[in-house]
Formats: C-alpha cells, structure tokens, sequence
C-alpha cells in the first residue's frame, strides 16, 4: 500500500451525470461504466487515486448507481466459480477491482451540474483540502498527474486545477484558465477562469481538465453559486470565484499535463481510447496491431478520392 500524501486524504468522483453524449448505450448505464479494452473507465480512475495515496473515495451517483457499486464490491459467487475451475489469472483480476480503497457513495438527486455534484460531498469531505477526479476523463497511468497536484498544494495551498494546451478551435468545449507564470516550468498562477467560452473570447489556449485538489472554501462558494452555462451550477463559476480573490480559500494554480488522455464521455475520443490501449497491451497488443494495420491497410481503396479521415 502507498503512503498517503501529504494533505490530501480524501478524492471526490462525481458520476452521476447524464452522459446525453452517450445515448442510448447511458440509459440504463453510467458512462463511467463503459469498458476500455476490458475494464470499466471508472476502474482507471480509481487506481489513479490509489496510486496518488489517497485511499479514500467518495462516488457521487445518480439514479443508476447500482453498477458502478456492484464493480467495487465482492463478487463471492463469481469467484468461487474462478477458484474452483483454477482460472487464478481472471479470479485476479476480478479481485482487483474489489476495494483498492474505501469507497463510499452519495446521490445526487437531480443532476443540476458538476458544481452541485461536488457540493453534494461537503458533509463527507469536511474541512480539508481534497481531490476530484472526473469519473469519465482517463488519465494514462505512465504520466502521473494527480500526484504531482497534490505536491503542488502543499507548498501553494489553495486549490489546484490540471491544465491541458488545446487547440483553439477546441477550447470552446472546456473551462478556460487566463494564467501567468510562477517561474516552475509546470506551475501557472490562475487569473481567472472561463467555462466553455465563445470562439474569440478565450483568454488562453489553456483547457480544465477533469483533475482537482480543492481548498474545502469551495463549498460555501458552491452553496452561493447560481447555475451558469447550461442552466447547470458550475464548478469553473465558483472557481473563478476563489481566483478572483484568494481571501476565500487561497490561491489557485494550474498544472500543466502534457500526458495521455482521454475523454471517455466523448464517443469519438472512447474510440481512440480503446485502440490505443489495446495496441499497448502486453496480452492483447501484438495481435490486435496486427489485425489493425491489416484492417487499415485494406479500408485504405475507400479512401483514395479523399483525404484519410483523423
Ligand atoms: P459532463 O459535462 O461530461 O456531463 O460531466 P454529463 O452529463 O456527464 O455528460 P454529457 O455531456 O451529457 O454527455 C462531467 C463530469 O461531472 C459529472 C459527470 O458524471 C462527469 O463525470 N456530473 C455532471 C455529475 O456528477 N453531476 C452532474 O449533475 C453533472
């Protein structure tokens, strides 16, 4: 077991959204449930947590939250199955996603944004600086991000955003940070911070993504912060709010990820999740790169009048 970091004992995974993008595979499902290769996106972000020390984690679901608890719980029945066959391998990996932590959950009720999802773990949180990892959004285990959040806050205090440089084109879709250097090569001091702004108006090419560690001043600002885009309460207006004057909770900086990651909730950006994975699996890698160089090969006539699509 890691040794709990300093500070940060306790990571929110909001998951109660929506998932509208999804539909119709989310009607019944949460997105974060989706498989990547073979195991459900949520299952990712949770041994993120783990491997950053945290080992406590508070889910924040919604109507379907069955699945994501029947995921973490144990399964005796399957595993007995397992044992008694000698199938050790798959009885592993059964076992593994079974409590890498204590997991506990809460409802949202309605879901009225991501702000509100986080307020919903007020009570649980209390007053301590804690992380929220978006249950949807797949950081790549080789690039470690929320760590080094974390070490960040401890010698800044205040909250902590993950900055990632994107397109122009497509800063449109994220929360939007104006920032100015701090003199460490990864750490940028937030201005001020914009949600989904409209093409012209984003004050940089620096997007949010789904990685935090919050001062717990954010809960009043929460409580206090009406719904905004969307008609939704949104976690970038009360964030905008501790940046505009770090009397409330401290400052907020942003770390910059230049890192793998993938948007799950997003049917096209899951696509390439799962290949790319799956190319790099020592079990599956060799022969589905095979098969995919083949299948590309031989796809390649359709697209000879027009440009190879992205
Ligand atoms: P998204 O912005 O991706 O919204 O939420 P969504 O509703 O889940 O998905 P789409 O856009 O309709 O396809 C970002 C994160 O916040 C959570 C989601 O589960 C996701 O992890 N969330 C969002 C909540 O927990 N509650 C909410 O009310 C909204």
């Amino acid at each position: 077991m890691t040794t709990p970091r300093r500070g940060i004992s306790k990571a929110v995974i909001p998951a109660a959204g929506l998932g509208t993008r999804f539909l119709p595979a989310t009607k019944a499902t949460p997105k974060e449930m989706l498989p990547v290769v073979d195991r459900p996106a949520i299952q990712y972000v949770v041994e993120e947590v783990v491997d950053a020390g945290i080992h406590d984690v508070l889910m924040i679901t919604g109507r379907n939250k069955r699945p994501l608890e029947d995921h973490f719980d144990r399964n005796w029945e399957l595993e007995e199955a397992l044992r008694h066959k000698g199938d050790l391998g798959r009885l592993a990996q059964v076992q593994r996603a079974t409590s890498p932590a204590a997991i506990h959950y809460v409802r949202q009720g309605d879901p009225r944004g991501l702000g509100h999802a986080v307020l919903c773990a007020a009570p649980h949180v209390g007053n301590e600086p804690f992380a929220v990892l978006l249950g949807d959004d797949l950081i790549d285990p080789r690039d470690p991000l929320l760590s080094r959040m974390v070490d960040v806050q401890a010698e800044h205090g205040g909250s902590v955003v993950a900055l990632m440089e994107v397109d122009e084109s497509q800063i449109g879709l994220y929360g939007c940070a104006a920032v100015h250097g701090t003199g460490q090569a990864d750490v940028l001091r937030v201005d001020r911070l914009v949600e989904k702004p409209a093409p012209g108006e984003a004050p940089s090419n620096y997007a949010v993504i789904g990685r935090y560690v919050l001062d717990p001043a954010v809960f009043d600002v929460l409580a206090r912060t009406e719904p905004g885009r969307g008609g939704e309460v949104q976690l970038t207006d009360a964030l905008q709010q501790l940046a505009a004057d770090p009397s409330i909770g401290g400052p907020v900086h942003g770390v910059v990820f230049r890192g793998r990651r993938y948007d799950t909730g997003d049917r096209l950006e899951y696509l390439r999740a799962v290949v790319q994975l799956a190319c790099e699996r020592e079990d599956l890698g060799d022969p589905f790169r095979r098969w995919l160089q083949e299948y590309v090969t031989a796809s390649m006539p359709f697209y000879a009048d027009d440009a190879v699509p992205v």
